[in-house]
């Protein structure tokens, strides 16, 4: 009998375990065995590979990590390391495997299939930042998180007549940023795609408060600025009191949302079809609302776009 595996690596995010599920439902239902490898590239060089039954996956379609473990283990890079990889697959008798992960991931994968492995990556991160794919697994769980906390910021900073400066996941992609502002009508969201302007911040804020509102948010991606440096100078000129908030690791957990549900399982469905027909070096990507396949390498040389309508919404609302 052939055999396939999964594993989970980089970041963990919700929907992970979902996809997890769908990989081992739709491996049985190709009649393959399926191996889970746990702690990402980390274990795979460690032989830390088990076999994987139903009772393993039953009752994860909406639980939050993942069950695999996940590392980031930049050594992969490394072709020593791949060479162990493809040998503890290669004695199991695998010849496929579905990686859930992001970009970095995927590197990983092209070295393991050009190793003759044949690999399938789905997209995995909070941060929707993979190129060729308008969407990642975990994104819209890690938004409503981050828009129900902000919704509970703008509860007291109403109260209190403030000005909330919150940080927001991404990396170095502002779309948690962007969709987060709009969802919760902030004032005002910074991003690596916008850049930081400390004047247009300080007026959009100011703006705010010439016009009585009680409160103000602005939503920033992390490693643009220091937040509570921000607050302090929107503090001293704008004439709100404001405080910050860091949002952290609290938007990678939680129960996935429906749509990540369906999208990873619809993915993972896909990539093991590919594997039943021994397709490997691609990743499933989401264009508008169809899963498509792109190979790896043309994938990760795709430039990630961004949306100009959907960032000229925020100017255009703040009246
Ligand atoms: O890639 C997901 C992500 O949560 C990013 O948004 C963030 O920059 C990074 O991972 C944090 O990594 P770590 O959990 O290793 O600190």
């Amino acid at each position: 009998m052939k055999s396939i595996a999964v594993l989970t690596s980089g970041g963990d995010a919700p929907g992970m375990n979902t996809a997890i599920r769908a990989v081992v439902r739709s491996g049985f239902h190709y009649g393959f065995e399926v191996y889970g490898v746990y702690n990402g590239f980390k274990g795979l060089v460690n032989d830390e590979i088990k076999k994987l039954t139903r009772e393993h996956v039953s009752r994860i379609i909406n639980r939050g990590g993942t069950i695999l473990g996940s590392a980031r283990f930049p050594e992969f890079i490394e072709e020593k390391y791949q060479l162990k990889a493809v040998k503890n697959l290669t004695k199991r008798n695998i010849h496929g495997l579905v990686i859930i992960g992001g970009d970095g991931s995927f590197r990983g994968a092209l070295a393991l299939h050009n190793h003759g492995i044949k690999c399938i990556g789905l997209p995995g991160t909070i941060d929707n930042d993979i190129p060729g794919t308008d969407y990642t697994i975990g994104f819209f769980t890690a938004l409503n998180t981050a828009v129900e906390s902000i919704d509970k910021l703008r509860d007291t900073s109403f109260s209190h007549q403030r000005c909330s400066v919150v940080e927001v996941m991404g990396r170095h992609c502002g779309d948690l940023a962007l969709y987060a502002g709009i969802s919760v009508g902030s004032e005002f969201i910074i991003t690596p795609e916008t850049g930081y302007d400390r004047e247009k911040t300080l007026a959009a804020v100011q703006s705010s408060y010439q016009r009585n509102k009680r409160h103000a948010v602005v939503v920033v991606t992390e490693k643009m600025l220091d937040v509570h440096v921000l607050a302090k100078d929107i503090e001293q000129h704008t004439g709100y009191e404001t405080r910050a908030t860091v949002l952290g690791h609290v938007q990678r957990g939680g129960t996935p949302s429906a749509f990540d549900r369906v999208m990873a399982t619809e993915m993972a469905e896909f990539a093991v079809e590919l594997l039943s027909r021994d397709v490997g070096g691609k990743i499933m990507c989401l264009s508008g609302l169809d899963v498509i396949d792109r190979d790896i390498e043309t994938a990760l040389k795709m430039k990630k776009t961004v949306s100009k309508k959907r960032y000229g919404l925020l100017g255009k609302l703040v009246t």
